[in-house]
């Protein structure tokens, strides 16, 4: 069922709470690939009824961003999730999510600005606010929806470590569960913005998940230095990539580290063909 109304959703969740229904909510920005649809099966095997959130949030996108080309396909989505068995699809517009005629700046809105320490770093360096939209958004469908689990991809590992920290900050009263990145046969991690890359782009992109399994093999060879271990992703960068940022950090509280562990996460930007991508590996994997 397709819904673009908040009241609505309210009523169908209201009736599915009194019958004791467990409800899960995947939170996505549509053009769904397999790393959604992994998310919405944990969502199916954990719970009674699945929602899935459809919307590109003009709040957690910089003014140089993609947000006016972000790929919008929703009927697509729809068909999809119809076919994971997806109770509620819902997709509202900004004037439903945020007000008609709202003015979407923090003079005029109520947002939720989640730690410095937890956001001057790897993506929130160069992304400014970007996390503080994405807690205001997921903070509001959570709100809305009222799920017992939200369903996240590993793949954005930091806005994972984020939203969890706001649900317990908060008390918000819900699981989150992180589920594993998915990949293509070739190790690229899916991603919506993958489909701005051209065929010659995607093997370039390659370099990401080449990087991250290099550093791991070596971690387990025994090198545990975070300065030799960085070192390493050199030999596989040419001119294509332009890469933004390559860090090593504790997998809970993001704090940086100076030798890896078991509880490290290694985390990757780099652009290729000017698509921004991101990856990253749990140590030890
Ligand atoms: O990961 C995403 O797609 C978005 O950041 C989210 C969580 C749906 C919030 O807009």
């Amino acid at each position: 069922m397709l819904l673009n109304n908040i009241k609505e959703v309210r009523e169908q969740i209201k009736e599915w709470k009194s019958s004791g229904l467990k409800i899960g909510l995947v939170p996505t920005m549509g053009a769904l690939h397999a790393g959604h649809l992994s998310l919405m099966k944990k969502a199916r095997e954990t719970c009674d009824r699945v929602v899935v959130s459809v919307f590109v949030n003009p709040i957690q996108f910089g003014p140089s961003e993609d947000f006016d080309k972000y790929p919008r396909t929703l009927e697509a989505d729809t068909k999809l999730c119809e076919r994971e068995g997806v109770d509620i699809v819902f997709a509202p517009s900004a004037d439903e999510m945020y007000g008609k005629g709202q003015r979407l700046s923090n003079d005029t809105l109520t947002y939720v600005c989640p730690p410095f320490f937890y956001v001057n770093k790897l993506c929130g360096k160069t992304r400014t606010g970007h996390f503080d939209g994405v807690c205001t958004v997921v903070l509001k469908l959570f709100n809305i929806i009222q799920p017992d689990f939200a369903f996240f991809g590993q793949k954005d590992a930091q806005q994972v470590v984020i939203v969890r920290k706001m649900v317990n900050d908060l008390n918000v009263p819900l699981q989150i569960v992180q589920c594993p990145i998915v990949r293509e046969e070739s190790g690229l991690a899916l991603s919506s913005r993958n489909k701005y890359l051209s065929e010659e782009g995607k093997k370039e992109a390659l370099v990401l998940s080449r990087i991250l399994n290099n550093i791991n093999l070596c971690f387990k060879k025994g090198i545990t230095d975070v300065s030799a271990l960085k070192e390493t992703a050199y030999s596989f960068l040419t001119e294509k990539h332009d890469m933004e940022y390559l860090e090593l950090v504790d997998k809970n509280t993001l704090e940086e580290k100076q030798q890896a562990d078991a509880d490290t996460i290694v985390l990757i930007a780099c652009r290729v063909e000017g698509v921004r991508l991101i990856d990253n590996i749990y140590l030890g994997e």
